[in-house]
């Protein structure tokens, strides 16, 4: 676990943020039917170096590219592929890691081709509603599960449910730290937060079963029903009062 105690390192993380929030608007300018998840992570990855950071994904356990695409029944680590070509009413995960400075920022959103079905956008509105709710609990002297709790009720209150494979994290000079931030539990348990901790919040909804499989690549995670799931991250910084979000 990072503990951001100067000011110094909380502008090295903001710097991070800040290059992050540059990205999504112009991937999201990119998002339209026929371009390949591999068309995105190119230009990704040249606005990143461009801010003269670094893709924090490319080379991390062997993983190949800038971001991660995930569309669909892909649940998150979809593999940016100039085969695969978005086509009208697709929902897109871009999930997109930066290192600047010894710094790491990590977030993603889900972005939608063309129209989509109403279950499509109510998932991703659900999703992100689990992302900020899960932040608000993100307050010096709470507990980690108080936002695990508060994304799984928010889930399954819609009859969706929050994947578990998969959990957010502790982020700061190493892209994943300790804790675990799971997307469910109970109240009350797992580490008391401190202020001036940087976590990357990450729930990852499914319109029906939590269950996911890998695929052969040994990357991509899909849901084993087929079925829709979204993702939205971002990294924040643990308040006295709120928490800062930095991506
Ligand atoms: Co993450």
């Amino acid at each position: 676990m990072t503990l951001l105690t100067s000011e110094g390192d909380v502008r090295k993380m903001r710097e991070c943020g800040r290059i992050i929030r540059e990205i999504f608007p112009r991937a999201e300018k990119r998002i339209r039917a026929g371009v390949s998840t591999a068309d995105l992570d190119r230009e990704i990855e040249d606005i990143i170096r461009e801010q003269g950071a670094e893709p924090a994904f490319k080379g991390y356990k062997g993983y190949p590219a800038t971001i991660c695409a995930s569309v669909n029944e892909v649940v998150v680590h979809g593999i940016p592929s100039d085969d695969t070509i978005l086509a009208e009413g697709d929902i897109v995960g871009i999930d997109v890691g930066v290192k600047k400075n010894g710094y790491f920022g990590d977030a993603a959103r889900t972005f939608t081709v063309g129209k989509i079905s109403e279950e499509a956008a109510r998932l991703i509105e659900v999703t992100r509603e689990c992302l900020s709710e899960g932040i608000s609990q993100a307050i010096a002297g709470n507990r980690v599960s108080d936002i695990s709790n508060t994304i799984q009720r928010i889930a399954q209150r819609e009859g969706f449910e929050e994947v578990r494979t998969f959990v957010g994290h502790g982020i700061g000079t190493h892209l994943h730290e300790p804790p675990e931030v799971p997307n469910w539990g109970a109240r009350g348990t797992g580490p008391v937060l401190k202020e001036g901790q940087a976590l990357a919040i990450e729930p990852m909804i499914n319109t029906g079963t939590r269950n996911i499989r890998v695929l052969s690549d040994g990357w991509t995670a899909v849901t084993t029903d087929g079925k829709l799931s979204a993702h939205f991250e971002d990294t924040i910084i643990v308040g006295r009062r709120k928490a800062e979000i930095i991506t």
